[in-house]
């Protein structure tokens, strides 16, 4: 049991660190798109989101060791599990997408307008709801 909770705990930990460069990612490219003709500026917001862009990688991989260990070790599993993973592989979609939109940014590309970035950033807000909700419900 003890093994469990530790394993749960290190996957939460991750899973959170995780989450917080899902959502900061696209508010340096927010910053990008409405301040990024400033070269200082412009400069250390990229520096910031390929930073960013790696830990969350590290992150995400921990997490996802943890999470398998959950899994694949003590078997839990169930509908709720597929559902969710189908959930974080569209969120890890979303990263991606971020992450290469930056770079295209750091070759000379345009951005999206800052409004769509801004919609693009609450599309984790309502993927994280339901992932909680499933692992916490099990609805399936
Ligand atoms: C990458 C692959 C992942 C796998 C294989 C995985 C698998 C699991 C498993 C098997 C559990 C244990 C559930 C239980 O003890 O009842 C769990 C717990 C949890 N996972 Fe994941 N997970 C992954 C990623 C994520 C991500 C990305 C998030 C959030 C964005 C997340 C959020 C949670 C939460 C909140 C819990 C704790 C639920 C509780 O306290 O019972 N997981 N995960």
């Amino acid at each position: 049991m003890q093994g469990y909770l530790w394993i749960k705990t290190a996957h939460l930990v991750f899973v959170i660190a995780w989450m917080g460069g899902v959502f900061y990612l696209p508010r340096i490219l927010v910053n990008l798109a409405e301040a990024g003709d400033v070269p200082a500026v412009r400069e250390r917001l990229l520096l910031m989101g390929s930073r960013l862009y790696r830990f969350g990688h590290i992150m995400f991989g921990l997490a996802a060791v943890f999470g398998l260990t959950l899994w694949l070790h003590f078997g839990i599993t169930g509908g709720w599990l597929h559902a969710k993973l189908t959930l974080v592989a569209l969120l890890l979609a979303h990263y991606i997408v971020a992450g290469r939109w930056l770079k295209g940014v750091a070759r000379g590309r345009a951005l999206p307008s800052s409004k769509a970035l801004r919609w693009f950033n609450e599309i984790p807000v309502f993927a994280l709801i339901a992932i909680v909700y499933l692992v916490l419900a099990k609805p399936f």
